[in-house]
């Protein structure tokens, strides 16, 4: 199947890492031209570097999610530089440390769901505005498997992901006869330097193997494989998907 994505101009957040960082080296070979951006400049710098692209190709723009007015400022210089909106990638996101309920502070509760529920909300807000102006458009939204099925000890990550499902299933159904898909996508673990976090210490070894374990192909997934997924859901070839959470996740849901 040919992914090409020539000419089309692709936002991401959260591109200064992880996933966010994949998609735009596979975005770029598929020849999009890239808006990206994140709240760790040093991050965005390294993602620029890497693409070596001029900015007839690709602009950074910091940014944080949570904050409305450099959402609209992100958006805005991506089409006033390039003219257009036609993909967006709402990835960026953070998690939180394992712990029970109880003893998840009410500071990080809401930390977690300013980044990954509001920035989520602000930035569909802002591409929507474009793409229905534009009469087209693809949304790409990063939850998690932890927002289709419980996560023990990750309760507000899981609650912010379940949310950005929400999130991705309502808009969908109101724009889907404004030629504008909107859809999820729900990884399990993966390496990246999110989930590395959770792995350092010296019961790293055992919480991979654990996680591994809990996966039914047996292994963490890769930013790469997230990637993948991530343009083929864009991609004209899957012109008749919206309004899905789809899971990427070596089988963890079928279960
Ligand atoms: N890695 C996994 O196993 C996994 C699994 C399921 C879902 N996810 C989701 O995938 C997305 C990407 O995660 P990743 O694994 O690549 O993690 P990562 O930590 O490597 O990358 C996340 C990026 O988001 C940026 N970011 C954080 N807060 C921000 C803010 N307020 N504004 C803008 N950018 C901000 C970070 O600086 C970082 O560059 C997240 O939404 C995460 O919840 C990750």
């Amino acid at each position: 199947m040919d992914l090409n994505f020539d000419g089309k101009v692709v936002q991401i957040t959260g591109a200064g890492s992880g996933f966010g960082r994949a998609a735009a080296m596979k975005f770029r070979d598929a020849g999009a031209k890239l808006v990206l951006s994140d709240i760790n400049k040093k991050g965005l710098e390294e993602t620029i570097a890497l693409l070596d692209l001029d900015e007839s190709r690709a602009i950074a723009r910091p940014c944080d999610v949570s904050n409305p007015d450099e959402v609209a400022k992100m958006t805005t210089a991506g089409i006033d530089h390039f003219g257009a909106l036609d993909i967006a990638v709402n990835n960026a996101g953070v998690a939180h440390g394992l712990m029970r309920t109880c003893d998840i502070s009410l500071r990080d509760f809401d930390h977690i769901m300013a980044i990954n529920v509001r920035g989520v909300f602000l930035c569909m807000q802002q591409e929507l505005q474009q793409m229905t102006a534009q009469g087209q458009g693809v949304i790409v939204n990063v939850a998690s498997v932890a927002g289709l099925i419980g996560a023990p000890f990750l309760t507000a990550y899981a609650a912010s992901k379940h949310a950005v499902v929400g999130l991705t299933k309502s808009a969908a159904l109101e724009y889907a006869r404004k030629n504008i898909r909107i859809n999820a996508i729900c990884p399990a673990s993966c390496y990246t330097p999110m989930v590395d976090q959770v792995l350092q210490g010296d019961k790293g070894e055992k919480r991979e193997q654990d996680i591994a374990n809990n996966i039914p192909m047996g292994r963490l997934g890769t930013a790469d494989e997230i990637a993948n997924g991530m343009l083929w859901l864009c991609s004209d070839q899957n012109s008749f998907t919206t309004g899905q959470a789809l899971a990427f996740d070596g089988g963890m849901t079928a279960t």
